[in-house]
């Protein structure tokens, strides 16, 4: 699956840059609040109005504090797939999971580079999708961080042998020469900001990716 960033698009045109990548799987959507990464971004009512303009189910990445109090707000905005950051968490994160589901979204949860697989495979039982950051959250355009790729593996073979049930989805540096790396180390849902909005021609870099990321499976 393909999952462009609209962080790398223009934020005065999202309903067409929504439908410029209209083949895509997900549209990912980047929240960012100031405070749990040092940048801002958007918030509840542009997801509202996002949902409203476009059928690609909205992929909402918090990278926010106190995700207790927010997030279940981007699952009632129709949200299909909500993120929290592992690292934000402060309470129960198996409940924060169910409360997610509750309210109708898939429940994600992302570690950023520096957060053991480890210490979250029990709780990732509980969540729907896992995003594996291979940046520093915060910022599109950065470069890919090849160690990253050893912690893919660990999440492939933890959903191969049966312990997981998850989406292995990555975000961040995905371009036409990491993609097929991350595909191999065994992911399923690829976010892609600067390679896709960057690109002259956003949709078929959508179809340039996928089938770079299928040989690579
Ligand atoms: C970074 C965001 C990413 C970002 C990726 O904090 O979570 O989704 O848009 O951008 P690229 O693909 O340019 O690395
Ligand atoms: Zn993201």
């Amino acid at each position: 699956m393909i999952a462009p960033s609209i962080l790398s698009a223009d934020f005065a045109r999202l309903g067409e840059e929504a439908a410029a990548v209209a083949d895509a799987d997900w549209l990912h959507v980047d929240v960012m609040d100031n405070h749990f990464v040092p940048n801002l971004t958007l918030g509840l009512p542009v997801v509202k109005s996002l949902h409203a303009a476009t059928d690609l189910p909205l992929d909402c990445h918090l990278m926010i504090s106190d995700p207790e109090r927010w997030a279940v707000g981007y699952a009632e905005a129709g949200a299909y797939n909500v993120t929290v950051h592992a690292e934000a968490i402060t309470g129960d994160p198996v409940r924060l999971a169910g409360r997610l589901r509750d309210a109708g979204a898939k429940a994600g949860l992302s570690l950023k580079p520096g957060t053991p697989l480890d210490d979250w495979s029990e709780v990732l039982r509980s969540y729907d999708t896992l995003l594996i950051m291979t940046v520093e959250p915060g910022f599109g355009g950065q470069s890919f961080q090849h160690e990253m790729l050893a912690k893919i593996r660990q999440a492939r073979s933890l959903v191969d042998t049966g312990h997981l049930n998850v989406v292995v989805e990555v975000d961040g540096g995905i371009a036409e020469d990491t993609i097929a790396l991350a595909a191999e180390a065994g992911a399923d849902c690829f976010v892609a900001g600067s390679a896709i909005y960057g690109a002259d021609d956003p949709g078929r870099a959508v179809g340039a990716l996928r089938r770079l990321a299928a040989s690579a499976r």
